[in-house]
């Protein structure tokens, strides 16, 4: 029986300097028990490797988190999730809403005790602030209800068991109403980022992070605020069985 101060641990990446000095893998981690502020931002310019990134991350959720639910909203409607687009619970384009819509209101219900299951329940969202940014040049009255809609999620999400993965390519304080950024657990930055995303999402780690170079699939992971780890993603090792992992979670 799990218990509050039992860790439950997922591998965001591995040591960079352990992997690349001497190969060797040293896992970084992340504590996801509900009770834990779990939310996971990555965040990366074009290029860098978030969708790949984002591919192991969530096969490797889905096999800590057995029980856990799933729903994946794909703006871009990426290649690198081709192989989700037959599975009910993935969303591209338009359909990232439903989304939203779907986690959002298992939110309300668990608020309200109308739904007492406590599985954790996941939204992993791909090019978070693109799609808000595309919303509010359509539709502004809409895009501040969904906006609201993610800041209720990740500010209440911890204690529902209800956990935020977004992707994205700038952290905007705008696409993040009332602060709501700072519920993310664990934030990942690929890649060499420009300066004012290191202040905007690591500003007590500029001295740190401060001309550090990164290769594809490299770069730091900071954990509840405090923990700051230089990181590599690590590879697909059999891209088959993990697309079997997340296509089984989405169906
Ligand atoms: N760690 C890695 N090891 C090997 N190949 C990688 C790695 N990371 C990314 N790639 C490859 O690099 C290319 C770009 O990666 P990816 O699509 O994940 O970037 P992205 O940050 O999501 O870009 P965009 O913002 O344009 O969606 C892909 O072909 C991907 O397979
Ligand atoms: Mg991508």
């Amino acid at each position: 029986m799990m218990n509050s101060d039992t860790p439950k641990l997922l591998t965001l990446g591995y040591d960079l300097d352990a992997w690349n000095g001497y190969g060797a893998k040293i896992p970084i981690t992340t504590d996801i028990f509900p009770t834990i502020n779990s939310h996971i931002l990555i965040c990366g310019m074009s290029g860098l490797g978030k969708s790949y990134f984002e591919n192991i991350l969530f096969s490797k959720l889905i096999i800590s988190e057995p029980r856990g639910e799933y729903f994946f909203a794909d703006y871009k409607g990426d290649d690198s999730f081709a192989y989700l687009r037959k599975c009910p619970r993935y969303y591209a384009y338009k359909n990232t809403l439903q989304a939203l819509d779907a986690v959002y209101s298992r939110l309300n219900a668990r608020q309200s005790g109308e739904d007492e299951s406590n599985h954790p329940i996941t939204l992993i969202w791909d090019e978070y602030t693109s799609n808000i940014l595309a919303l509010t040049n359509e539709d502004k009255k809409a895009a501040a209800v969904v906006l609201n809609k993610v800041s209720e999620i990740l500010m209440l999400g911890r204690s529902l068991a209800i956990r935020c993965c977004f992707s994205l390519q700038r952290p905007e304080a705008a696409v993040f109403p009332a602060g709501s950024r700072l519920n993310f657990g664990a934030v990942i930055v690929l890649g060499a980022a420009i300066k004012s995303i290191y202040e905007m999402l690591l500003p007590d780690f500029m001295e740190q992070v401060k001309g550090c170079v990164f290769g594809q699939g490299e770069g730091v992971a900071l954990l509840q605020g405090s923990q700051l780890h230089f990181i590599k993603s690590g590879t697909v090792q059999n891209s088959e069985r993990m697309r079997q992992i997340c296509v089984k979670a989405l169906s």
